[in-house]
Order: C-alpha cells, then sequence, then structure tokens
C-alpha cells in the first residue's frame, strides 16, 4: 500500500476542525515515514564516506608514520647508491657535456647586455677566505672539490687560490641556483642591477671566477642543491672535500648534509659553514650521531670526521 492509498483511506475532516485536531496520531507517522525515506540515501552516502575515510587513513597511515626505530632511520637516510665513481679528470668534461651540452659558458662571456652592467670588483662573502679551506685542501690535496652554495664566488675563488698555490689540478664543482634568497636584494641594492626581474647574480659569479684566473678550475651546477647533487650523483662525480654553505634553516641543511654526502668519496671530508646557526647545528649533529662521526669546529666551520 502506498502512500497515497493510506490517504484514501482517512476519514475526511469533520466541519470546522481540523485533520490534526481529530486524529492527532494518524498524520504523524506518514510524516515520520516521509522524512526517514528521504534521509535514507543521506544516511548511506555520510556512512560510505566515513567507512571510505576510515579506509584510506588505515591503508596509508601505516607505510607513512614511522612505528619503528629502523623505519625512522630508513625515512631519513637517502640510500639509493650514486653512480660508481668516474676518474677525477672526465668530472670537467662530464659537467660540460650533461649541463653546458659540450659548449663553454665562458666563450663571449660576458654577454653583451650584461657587460654594462657587471662589477668589476665585488666578492662579498660570509667566513670564505678563513683557514679553515686551506687546512682541509692541505690535508686531503683534493683532485674533486663540491662546494653547495657559492653565491658570487668568494670561497671557490678562494680555494682554487689555495690549490694553485699547492699544485694540485683541483676541480671545484660549484652548485648555487644564483637567486641568493628572497630578501637579498635589499641588502645587495647598491651592487646589483636588476634585468627584467633577474640580478645577474650568475654572471656576476662568473665574473668574479674569471677575474681570479680560475675559469678552469671552476665549473657551476646553477641549479637547487638537491637536483644539482642528484645530477653529480647519477653521473659518478664525487667530491674529497665537500662544502656545504647554502640555506641554513634547518631542514634545507639537514636535506643538504644529506645529499652531499652521498657524493663525498670514500676517506673524503664533509664540511660547513655557519655552525652557530641553530637549524645547521642541529642538521649536523644529527647526522653525526646516525652516522658515527664527530663533529669538529674549526673558526665558524663544522667538519665531520
Ligand atoms: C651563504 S651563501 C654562500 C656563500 C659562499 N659559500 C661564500 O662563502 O662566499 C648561500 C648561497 O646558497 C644559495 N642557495 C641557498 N639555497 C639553495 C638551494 N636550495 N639550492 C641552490 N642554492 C641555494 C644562495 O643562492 C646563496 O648564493
Amino acid at each position: 500500500m502506498n502512500l497515497e492509498d493510506r490517504e484514501q483511506q482517512l476519514p475526511p475532516p469533520t466541519q470546522g476542525g481540523s485533520l490534526h485536531h481529530h486524529h492527532p496520531r494518524r498524520k504523524n507517522p506518514y510524516q515520520k515515514r516521509l522524512e526517514t525515506t528521504a534521509s535514507k540515501p543521506r544516511a548511506y552516502v555520510i556512512l560510505l564516506l566515513v567507512l571510505a575515510f576510515a579506509l584510506g587513513y588505515l591503508s596509508h597511515s601505516h607505510p607513512l608514520l614511522s612505528s619503528t626505530a629502523s623505519d625512522v632511520l630508513e625515512h631519513n637516510s637517502f640510500p639509493a647508491p650514486c653512480a660508481e665513481p668516474l676518474p677525477p679528470s672526465d668530472v670537467r668534461r662530464t659537467i660540460l657535456s650533461r649541463v653546458f651540452n659540450n659548449t663553454s659558458p665562458w666563450q663571449s662571456f660576458p654577454p653583451l647586455h650584461a657587460r654594462p652592467l657587471l662589477l668589476k670588483e665585488w666578492t662579498k662573502g660570509w667566513g670564505s677566505q678563513m683557514p679553515v679551506f686551506e687546512h682541509l685542501i692541505e690535508q686531503v690535496r683534493p683532485r674533486t672539490i663540491v662546494e653547495v652554495g657559492t653565491f658570487l664566488g668568494a670561497s671557490a675563488t678562494h680555494m682554487a687560490s689555495i690549490a694553485k698555490k699547492l699544485g694540485l689540478e683541483t676541480q671545484i664543482v660549484c652548485i648555487d641556483d644564483f637567486r641568493g634568497w628572497p630578501g637579498y636584494y635589499d641588502e645587495e641594492k647598491k651592487s646589483l642591477k636588476m634585468v627584467n626581474g633577474d640580478s645577474l647574480l650568475l654572471y656576476q659569479f662568473m665574473q668574479n671566477v674569471a677575474r681570479a684566473n680560475a675559469t678552469e678550475n671552476i665549473i657551476m651546477m646553477p641549479f637547487s642543491a638537491g637536483t644539482a647533487l642528484g645530477g653529480l650523483c647519477d653521473w659518478g662525480v664525487y667530491g674529497d672535500l665537500v662544502e656545504v654553505d647554502a640555506a641554513h634553516d634547518f631542514h634545507s641543511a639537514w636535506v643538504d648534509i644529506n645529499h652531499a654526502f652521498k657524493v663525498l668519496r670514500p676517506g673524503g671530508v664533509l664540511f660547513g659553514h655557519d655552525y652557530a646557526w641553530d637549524g645547521v647545528r642541529k642538521a649536523v649533529h644529527i647526522f653525526a650521531r646516525l652516522h658515527g662521526f664527530q663533529v669538529k669546529l674549526d673558526g665558524e666551520h663544522w667538519i665531520l670526521y
């Protein structure tokens, strides 16, 4: 029996009175039934959504959230190995080929539009000439140095001059996105010219390298740190010395140190600047603890032994 049939069975309302008044219990069941029938699909949908959410949460939460110490270690250990090491004599050629399509970035440098804008002399840096560089280059006598965070090349050109002085054939791979950091233009306004949103940091770095007579010993990787280190890892480019001096917040320092360690030649030395920064210090010590290194200090720099 459907609703209409039932309504037809009801006695007609008495004069002057309402159905509600005379049969107060008859109307309510129909109303209730109507409401229940209408709200059921909604209830099913809600139930289905809750079930889907619970299933999704349960199936994804397990692999993403670590419950044991070994899981935590695995999630924090950048484990895929890098390629077989290239001979140091192939490092520069490999980067010229993979990054610069086998052309020299110094050919016809600087380009005409940038020429009048570059400064002849401008090598701002931070602790870029500290004794740590000489100490480590004398100790390790590196064929390949990887520097993560180069800015205007102050530390890179300094390392190049030390290596030359020691008679070493050292290739320095400078990794930087050459974007500085948000707000850096405010600090460097007096020096930098802006061309269509670009502050010419890469060109000024190259100018400084040319001026230091180090174009044969320095080659840059103008990418973000993780991408560039990933490339070196894939090509088997390892550093005897690897220096980390890019962004100094904990997460950046942590990721940079882990990626940098992967391209450290066995027996090489990993070091970096700005131990005084909280984020850097934390990342260095967690990394040292996980990998069994000791942290030594040389001026503002940390060194892992
Ligand atoms: C402190 S400066 C490097 C100074 C240099 N080592 C010296 O002593 O002259 C930091 C540099 O890291 C670069 N940098 C920061 N985060 C980066 C990232 N994720 N990838 C690539 N470069 C980055 C910035 O562009 C900046 O040039």
